[in-house]
């Protein structure tokens, strides 16, 4: 029996791919464990979408070295977006990792694990003709919890002008219906009762399927019909691949949760054009109408980016607008991070000063907005999916329809769904009462 450590970094399909590759390896008889000091292999399962979680993986690597002179037999990998983006590189800056491996290759680490057993070094960042998916273990009973992630499409043609994913996640593909529907009946099986639809631009999934293309409305209404599946939620969307089909779905599907996250970057005009957008800032905020029209009580959550090149203080007060505009109820803001061979790389940045005092105004909105919404919680019911105990004896933790983390005592198992009638909100959670099981 051999010990894998895994770091995972970055977005939920890294949180994904973790799982996956520790089963792969799992069918090679490795356990994994929480404590890098006893692990045979540490692999880091990387992110690149902003430099400092970038040069964070190499400063992690060094701090790996003494681990790796105590224990000369340690394997060291590096997965995902880094590892996809540098490649050979990584061996060349850091010589005491062994393996190298892509996104896309992520099936083949069980034989370059074996490789690095025997002294061989190596990398793959293939875009492989093969599914990997076809090629990794089913998912074991014991990685199972009430919710799941499960990757229905991967990739972006999109080319924001800021963004490195459709270099490093390459090129848009969705898979088969037919795999996602089997894979999903397989969690329900082992207890999921909640599961995420992942894709970098995952409502633009158009899968091949019975009867020919499967949009993701489709596939969310045929995911429905599983018995004891009782939600579905789906991330990252794009603006402009929200069809009329999945506005519909949102007010039509019951198993459907009221929780949108949906990026829009920016509120300005000429920042949008400037990023490569293809949409206005009226374009998102009447979308965003057409889909609380089909669900009042939708939360939306979203992304914005701040100091993107050329972005002028009355952009960013158009920024400031939208986002009162919409009312987010959780929101994701990020400094602009030039990131190399991207389009915006090339233009000159907006003074870090200037930047990270728009971050801190906007956030200050944000975090208000975010606050609101999960006061306005306070007294109402809601249906909480649990997922586990709690700190306080006899209390339960579990997500709402709107994905707020709420504690309740309870004598619910995982898995439950308890209506829970909500009666306070601290910083991070509600916490409620039981009404009826
Ligand atoms: N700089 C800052 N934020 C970025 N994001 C993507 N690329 C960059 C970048 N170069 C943000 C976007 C995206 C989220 C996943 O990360 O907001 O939606
Ligand atoms: Fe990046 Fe998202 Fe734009 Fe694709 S749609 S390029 S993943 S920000």
């Amino acid at each position: 029996m051999k010990r894998l450590f895994i770091r995972t970094y970055g977005c939920q399909m890294n949180v994904y791919d973790s799982e996956r590759m520790a089963e792969a390896m799992g069918a090679e008889g490795y356990v994994t464990t929480e404590v890098a000091e006893e692990a045979d292999m540490v692999l880091l399962n990387t992110c690149h979408i902003r430099e400092k979680a970038a040069e964070k993986v190499y400063s992690d690597l060094g701090r790996l070295r003494p681990l790796k002179a105590a224990k000369p037999d340690l394997k060291i990998g590096v997965a995902g977006c880094v590892a996809q983006a540098e490649g050979a590189e990584i061996l060349k800056r850091m010589p005491l990792v062994d393996l190298v491996v892509g996104p896309q290759s992520y099936h083949r680490l069980p034989a370059m694990a074996k490789a690095a057993d025997e002294g061989r070094k190596s990398v793959d960042t293939d875009f492989p003709e093969e599914d990997k998916f076809d090629y990794l273990p089913e998912r074991p009973k014991s990685a199972i919890r009430p919710t799941a992630f499960l990757t229905v499409q991967e990739g972006c043609d999109k080319f924001c002008a800021f963004c490195v994913v459709p270099y490093t996640r390459g090129a848009e593909v969705s898979r088969p219906a037919d795999r996602i529907m089997r894979e999903a009946q397989g969690l329900v099986e082992k207890g999921v009762r909640e599961i995420t639809l992942l894709g970098q631009n995952v409502n633009a999934y158009h899968g091949t399927g019975e009867g020919g293309d499967w949009s993701l409305a489709r596939l969310v209404r045929a995911l429905a019909k599983i018995d004891g599946l009782e939600r579905i939620r789906y991330t990252t969307s794009h603006p402009n691949d929200m069809e009329d089909d999945l506005i519909a779905a949102h007010g039509e599907e019951p198993k459907l949760m009221p929780y949108l996250h949906l990026p829009v970057q920016s509120g300005s005009d000429r920042i949008l054009k400037a990023m490569n957008r293809k949409h206005r800032a009226e374009d998102y905020l009447r979308l965003i109408e057409r889909i609380r029209a089909q669900r009042p009580d939708m939360l939306m959550s979203g992304d914005f980016i701040v100091g993107f090149p050329g972005e002028t203080d009355s952009d960013f007060e158009a920024t400031m607008d939208l986002i009162r505009a919409v009312n987010y109820g959780m929101a994701y803001s990020f400094k602009y991070s030039a990131r190399p061979g991207t389009p915006a790389a090339e233009k000159t940045p907006v003074p870090d000063e200037v930047a990270d005092a728009r971050l801190q105004t906007l956030q200050a909105l944000l975090t208000a907005q975010q606050r609101a919404a999960q006061e306005s919680m306070v007294g109402r019911e809601v249906a909480v999916l649990v997922e586990k105990p709690g700190r306080l004896p006899g209390q339960m933790v579990g997500k709402s329809e709107y994905l707020h983390a709420v504690h309740v005592l309870s004598d619910a198992a995982p898995g439950d769904i308890v209506r829970v009638r909500i009666d306070a909100s601290s910083t991070n959670s509600l916490a409620g009462t039981v009404v009826a099981a």
